[in-house]
């Protein structure tokens, strides 16, 4: 289906940016900060959940100056086109056991909450020396469950968005800004 996306299309589907380059690097140089400040010194495994985060994660460990390690995990969620179905799965695992690490969940988006709910669930009980979340983005107006980011860097309003890392129906990840998705696009 996505291969036969037209460019105006494409270029129709990108409604307005919402928050542009500069303001990411901004946001993100304090959030390198927040995590230096609560680790003084300490080593950390940043675990980035995919696909989403992968952008976010790449600027993020770069504004870390405390001894880093970097994981990912693969947590599928429930997204058919831009509606949630409810259900989690970990589709890809860390490859190393995290009982001796502080670990930081690096996550693009908390939308509904169930994703990192479950994550977070599931990290806890594998016993880290301490377990804290960084959220590019967050929309509290759609949360089903309840789950707050220990830092959040945008509140967005509920739109659906693209870019950055997020995608809709795995297209326009690579966008560096924050768009909002054009639904009602019509050719
Ligand atoms: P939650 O489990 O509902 O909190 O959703 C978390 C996941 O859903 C995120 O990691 C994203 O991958 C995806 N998601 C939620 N909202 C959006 C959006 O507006 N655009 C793209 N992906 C989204
Ligand atoms: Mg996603």
């Amino acid at each position: 289906m996505n291969s036969s996306i037209t460019q105006k299309e494409y270029q129709g589907r990108i409604k307005r940016i919402i928050i542009n380059e500069d303001e990411i690097k901004k946001k993100i140089k304090k959030a390198g900060k927040w995590i230096d400040g609560l680790y003084d010194g300490n080593p950390i495994l940043l675990v980035s959940i995919l696909k989403g985060a992968f952008v976010f994660m790449a600027d993020i460990c770069r504004e870390v100056s405390v001894p880093c390690e970097i994981g990912f995990l693969c947590a599928k969620s429930y997204y058919s086109g831009t509606e949630s179905t409810g259900d989690v799965k970990i589709t890809m695992d860390l490859d190393r056991d995290i009982s001796n690490y502080h670990v930081v969940i690096v996550e693009d988006i908390i939308d509904t909450g169930r994703t990192l709910n479950d994550v977070v669930k599931i990290l806890k009980s594998r016993n880290p020396l301490s377990l804290k979340v960084v959220t590019l983005l967050d929309k509290p107006s759609r949360r089903a469950v309840e789950f707050e980011a220990d830092l959040s860097l945008f509140t967005i309003p509920d739109h659906f968005v693209i870019g950055y890392g997020l995608d809709c129906n795995e297209i326009f990840r690579n966008l560096p800004y924050i768009a909002e998705y054009n639904q009602d696009y019509i050719e």
